[in-house]
């Protein structure tokens, strides 16, 4: 990446509008080597932190003429749809646009997220353990059935491609798993995306997210979390995007940590250069602890959403340093400083999430946050109001000596930032041993 040279000062644009882009853009407004920054479209949070810009994250016509009228430096993807739409070669390919550094892989390397079955034979290929599967499509639904008869309960059915985190369908009884395939396949329930279905082996353990970023030579692990997927307590009821998160993860201890880089990172790292992958930016490594071994469920493209409201609040370094270190391939040469304190994120949601919900209501309280970050994820600016505009609405992060203690600021605070029918999950982290020193 080559920098104007007047200064050392960079402009930034962040793509996206919720929690994980306000963290974001949180962070990187806290860099000394930050001029401005922008988020397109970014939410009534982020316009605290820079200006946000009216332009949708794939509209990539609308950026690059934003880009070069506003001189950006880099660009941060949070999504994964404009890295699976191709944003990092449309730039690379441009030659007006290849010298701004991109955050996000390119979409060749993008396929891990964008493709269910592309991640499973990549995995398979390179020995990284995941849950044995096979995929179809509608001309072998037969062959689909027998496999599941071959299958014990419960039965987990995957839309192949991006379905905004809705694809995945795990059901205990056979008949009712067929009738599923046959929906998914035949009748495209899940668009394009189910033209092709993968049908795994059911793994049972504790789930976690590990995040590494790599500027397609070295890598880096950053701090594990947990999130809560499901809208009711004690892991019940419809999958939403994440209720809540904890970090650091208490059974990923430095062992475990170790384990997940020997059998999982490092393989996919090595396994990417080995296909003549150039992967640049974040990895989300979805995990699944299964007797004490990490097994992969998933790859993801980016940080997760709200992982990244835990998890980047504990990084210490600079992550405009950190970030431009990917686009320059010089990770190596930086030290990552994690704060040892640890953090819990809790999400107030809509009346009806993740189901229909309403929006427009007028949100109070947030300045009574006390030591909280109140992170934006749905919400909009009306003149001098701050409204509700998406299902997960605001991410309530707090530290603690423990995510007990975290736990306890969060819910606290949470009280206090008031909307007409907040919902939240009262029990994260409740399947944690909490309690438990930070590591
Ligand atoms: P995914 O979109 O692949 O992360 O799947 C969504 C959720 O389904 C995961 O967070 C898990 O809770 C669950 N899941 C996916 N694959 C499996 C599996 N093979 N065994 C058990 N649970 C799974
Ligand atoms: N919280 C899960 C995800 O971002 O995919």
């Amino acid at each position: 990446m080559q920098h104007k040279e007047s200064k050392d000062l960079m402009n930034v644009l962040i793509l996206g509008s919720g929690g994980r882009e306000h963290a974001l853009s949180w962070k990187i407004a806290q860099s000394p080597k930050l001029d401005k920054l922008y988020i397109a479209p970014g939410n009534a949070g982020t316009c605290n932190e820079g200006t946000n810009i009216n332009l949708k994250p794939t509209d990539f016509e609308g950026i690059k003429t934003f880009v070069l009228s506003s001189n950006i430096d880099m660009v941060v993807v949070g999504p994964e749809d404009p890295l699976v739409n191709g944003i990092h070669d449309y730039f690379a390919e441009d030659e007006a646009l290849n010298h701004i550094g991109i955050v996000g892989p390119k979409a060749e390397g993008a396929q891990l997220e964008g493709s269910k079955e592309f991640a499973k034979r990549f995995m398979i290929k390179h020995g990284i353990p995941t849950a044995a599967y096979q995929s179809f499509t509608v001309d072998a639904i037969r062959e689909g059935h027998t496999f599941l008869e071959t299958l014990n309960p419960p039965y987990v059915l995957k839309a192949d491609g991006l379905a905004a985190g809705k694809g995945v369908v795990i059901l205990n009884d056979l008949e009712a798993a067929k009738v599923e395939l046959t929906d998914m396949l035949e009748s495209e329930k899940f668009g394009e995306a189910s033209a092709k279905v993968v049908i795994e082996e059911f793994l049972d353990g504790i789930e976690l997210s590990v995040f590494a970023l790599s500027d397609g030579i070295n890598y880096k692990i950053l701090p594990s979390a947990k999130d809560y997927k499901r809208i009711g307590e004690g892991d019940t009821g419809l999958n939403t995007g994440g209720m809540g998160a904890v970090s650091p993860v208490p059974f990923a201890d430095a062992d475990f940590i170790l384990k997940v880089e020997e059998q999982v990172i490092r393989p996919t790292f090595e396994g990417l250069k080995e296909d003549g992958i150039e992967y640049s930016g974040l990895l989300y490594f979805g995990l699944i602890n299964v007797g004490g071994e990490p097994v992969v469920i998933e790859y993801n493209i980016r940080f997760g959403d709200p992982e990244a409201e835990a998890v980047i609040p504990r990084i210490e370094t600079d992550l405009l340093d950190l970030f431009e270190a990917v686009c320059d391939k010089r990770l190596s040469e930086l030290d990552l400083t994690i704060d040892s304190s640890a953090t819990a994120t809790v999400m107030l949601v809509s009346q009806g999430y993740p189901g229909s919900y309403e929006k427009g209501k007028e949100i109070n309280g947030l300045g009574d946050a006390g030591e909280s970050i109140a992170f934006h994820a749905g919400t909009k600016l009306v003149e001098d109001k701050i409204i509700t505009n998406g299902g997960r609405v605001i991410a309530v992060t707090s530290f603690g000596e423990n995510i007990e203690q975290a736990l306890e600021t969060s819910y606290a605070n949470a009280e206090r930032i008031k909307f007409e029918g907040k919902n939240l999950r009262r029990d994260i982290g409740y399947d944690l041993k909490v309690g438990i020193q930070a590591e």
